[in-house]
């Protein structure tokens, strides 16, 4: 098995939602951590934070260290229209926050990834890229481009850095906050899932770490299903 040195984790998004628990888990375990992001404050604990927003501008990274053991991706968007309001500029506005600003970020992190051996990247789709979802043509096709940069990165970058995905569910975060806030709507989503409740940052946090980890160096190229069974069951 490759050895993996503590070299920091870049995560994008590390203020909020999942990105935010990944890094309390990734703290916690002794991984160092650096944090990109709209918001001023730094989270707590991490070695560095570079405030930058991806829709505006590439990451800066000046003030970053020669190696990185990880990028994590966080910056997305749930903008549920039914087609016949759903715009052109609806899907430009999705596709560059999540699909333009991680290529982005990797491509301007791509020589400090490949200084660790066996670097990671992660990066988020959605179950309804898998599974049909109505009203979500938008975040659909932009996610699912995001599961084509993961499959076509991971062919260009292995055997040096491996990239994968994750595809969560509904998960409880600031993004899904309206979809989430009367107990109708929470029961409603909760029963939509086979394991009859909602995800919360830790389910996905945990999955991230483990990409990210020593455990996974022989994994590449996939799309991890996140999502209390909703997109296979
Ligand atoms: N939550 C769900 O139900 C759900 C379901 C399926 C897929 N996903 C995907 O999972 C990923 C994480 O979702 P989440 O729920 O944790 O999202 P979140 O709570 O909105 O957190 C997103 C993080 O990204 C940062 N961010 C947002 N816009 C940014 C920008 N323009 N520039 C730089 N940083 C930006 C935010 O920090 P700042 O505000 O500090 O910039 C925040 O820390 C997303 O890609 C999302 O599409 C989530």
């Amino acid at each position: 098995m490759l050895q993996m040195q503590n070299e920091p984790i870049l995560i994008v998004g590390a203020t909020h939602g999942i990105g935010r628990r990944l890094a309390e888990r990734l703290i916690s375990a002794g991984r160092s951590v650096i944090s990109a992001g709209r918001t001023v404050d730094a989270p707590q604990g991490v070695l560095k934070h570079v405030v930058f927003n991806a829709i505006e501008q590439v990451l800066p990274t000046a003030d970053l260290p020669d190696a990185l053991g990880g990028l994590v991706y966080c910056p997305g968007s749930i903008d549920l229209k039914p087609m016949r309001v759903l715009k052109a500029d609806d899907l430009r506005v999705a596709f560059e926050i999540n699909v333009v600003g991680a290529f982005q970020s990797i491509q301007v992190c791509l020589d400090r990834l490949k200084r660790c051996p066996s670097s990671g990247i992660v990066l988020f789709s959605t179950v309804a890229v898998q599974r049909g979802m109505a009203f979500h043509a938008g975040v659909a096709a932009a996610k699912g481009a995001v599961e084509g940069l993961t499959r076509s990165l991971s062919a260009e970058l292995a055997p040096v850095v491996r990239v994968n995905c994750i595809a969560p569910g509904l998960t409880r975060t600031g993004l899904s906050e309206r979809l989430l806030n009367t107990p109708e709507k929470e029961k409603a989503s909760a029963d939509r899932h086979p394991m009859k409740r909602v995800g919360e940052p830790d389910d996905i946090a945990a999955m991230a770490q483990f990409l990210l980890s020593k455990e996974a160096t022989w994994i590449t190229g996939q799309v991890f299903g996140v999502d209390g069974g909703m997109s296979t069951i």
